[in-house]
Order: C-alpha cells, then structure tokens, then sequence
C-alpha cells in the first residue's frame, strides 16, 4: 500500500509507557523519564492531531499506578498539575481540545482543578481532542457506569445502552 492510499484513523490510543525504561538507558532518574514522556506527549499530539485524526485518547495513569511508591505518585501528580497550568497556551496556539477520561476519585483538589482549568481553556479548539485517561480502570468504570444507571430509570438492554453510562 502506498502513503497516499493509507487512511487516516478518526481516534488514535496510546498507551503510555516506557518512561522509566527510557531514563534507565540514559543513566537517569525515573522521574526525569516522566517529564521527558510528557514533553514527547505534546510533540506526538500535534503530529496526529494535524494528519486529521480528530481524538487522541492516551492512557497516562491508571487507578492502579496509585500502588506506585508515593513520591513516584506524588511527582507525577506534581508533573501533571504543572504540566497543565503552563500547557494550556501550547494546546490553544495548536487549537487542540483537552479533555479528561477517568474518575476524580482519590485525586488531590489541586489536580482536579488544573485538570477543570485545562478543559475550560481550551474547550473551544476545533482541530483535535486530546483525551488524556487519568485515574482510569476498566472495572472502576464499570462500577461508576453502574451507579450512574442506578440514579435514572433507564433499562439496559445492549452494550451500546451501557455504553453510555461509560466514560466518554
Ligand atoms: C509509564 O511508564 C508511565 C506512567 C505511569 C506515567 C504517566 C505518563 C506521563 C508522565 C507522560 C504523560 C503525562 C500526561 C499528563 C498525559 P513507566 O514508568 O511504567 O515506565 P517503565 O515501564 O519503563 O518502567
């Protein structure tokens, strides 16, 4: 197949991983492969989202990284918080999108309010949406999806019903 027959997908996910192995290679602290892997993300956004993919979702940290050690957890939350208050100029000059996937449960108030602060800035860009999977698990969704069905009358009868009671 050549370039010009490819198509282009409309969502893209990433999982993110590696910064750890990434820093170890250049004799560096883990924590300097987290900033690294966040700087790349900004880089790798841009590029999709300007091939005409119009979401990318990634997967940045799960309800499980919270077993992490807690000044691991703690610097990531610190990266993400810092990340998010100087960041948001880059993704308005980019006209991308930013919006979360994932429950705020167990995330520090300062998190959730530079994660809120981003959405709003940047809610209007049109190129592309960025989805960044932020305290995401497969059955925490699964038990906010059910509590959210318990608080209407609706009946599920297929996965689309159910699917619209997952994140989106
Ligand atoms: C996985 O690498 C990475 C994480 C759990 C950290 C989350 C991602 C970032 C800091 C970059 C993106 C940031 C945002 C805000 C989207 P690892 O530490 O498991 O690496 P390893 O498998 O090599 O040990």
């Amino acid at each position: 197949m050549n370039e010009q027959n490819l198509k282009i997908p409309n969502h893209v996910a990433i999982i993110l991983d590696g910064n750890g192995r990434w820093a170890k290679e250049r004799n560096k602290k883990r924590t300097e492969g987290h900033k690294a892997g966040y700087e790349n993300l900004k880089k790798i956004s841009r590029h999709i989202l300007n091939q005409g993919t119009k979401v990318l979702s990634v997967f940045a940290f799960s309800t499980e990284n919270f077993k992490r050690p807690p000044e691991e957890v703690n610097f990531l939350m610190n990266l993400f918080i810092e990340g998010f208050k100087k960041d948001s100029q880059f993704f308005n000059e980019e006209n991308i999108k930013v919006v979360f996937s994932g429950t705020k449960e167990n995330l520090r108030p300062d998190v959730i309010k530079a994660m809120e602060e981003m959405t709003e800035k940047t809610k209007n860009n049109t190129l592309g949406t960025l989805n960044i999977c932020l305290n995401y698990g497969g059955r925490q969704e699964i038990i906010d999806a059910i509590n959210k069905i318990k608080e209407t009358d609706a009946i599920i009868k297929s996965e689309e019903d159910f699917a619209k009671y997952l994140y989106n």
